[in-house]
């Protein structure tokens, strides 16, 4: 028997776009568990809370099997480990990307060579998505529904609201 693979698919998703999405439903063809681990960082507070991004994110998953939504501290890898998981799946959108993920993978081999980053390349429809560009077009009240599911545009437009 084949042992369960399950592979980490960490990020900030502040908050979860298409791009993520497709890229997690295309993950779960190929992991039998995906997980979704959302850094906490304090040194960056972002938009929305840890706990609401994973409230956004759970809800955009809700029709992906094997497919699960956490939070973590600390090191990736020491994560990656405490999961006994070992890979880490990352997209690349555009050249641009690649410098900043070959630095971080090398990094986590370096500190763990057990772990392999696996990079898919996000559909061309996304290339050019990401989740801060969808917070500044929504807080100047922009079109974002082409870019994030309708209940995260739902946030998005409550958050700015509240603060205005
Ligand atoms: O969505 P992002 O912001 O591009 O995700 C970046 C993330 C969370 C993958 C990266 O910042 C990370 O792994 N942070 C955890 C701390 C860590 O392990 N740092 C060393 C990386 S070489």
């Amino acid at each position: 028997m084949t042992p369960m693979r399950t592979a980490i698919y960490p990020g900030s998703f502040d908050p979860v776009t298409y791009g993520h999405l497709d890229l997690i439903e295309r993950a779960t063809r190929i992991f039998d568990r995906v997980i979704v681990a959302v850094l906490r960082n304090t040194d960056k507070p972002g938009l929305f809370s840890i706990e609401e991004r994973m409230g956004l994110l759970r809800e955009a998953c809700q029709s992906f099997a094997g497919v699960e939504i956490d939070a973590f501290d600390g090191l990736l890898v020491d994560y990656v480990r405490s999961k006994g998981a070992d890979v880490v799946v990352r997209g690349l959108r555009a050249v641009s990307d690649f410098e900043h993920e070959l630095q971080m993978a090398l990094m986590n081999r370096t500190m763990a060579p057990e772990v392999e980053t696996f990079f898919m390349m996000t559909s061309a429809g996304y290339s050019f998505l990401s989740s801060s560009l969808v917070r500044e077009i929504a807080s100047f009240g922009g079109p974002v529904h082409d870019l994030v599911p309708p209940h995260v545009e739902v946030a998005l437009r409550r958050k700015f609201q509240s603060s205005l």
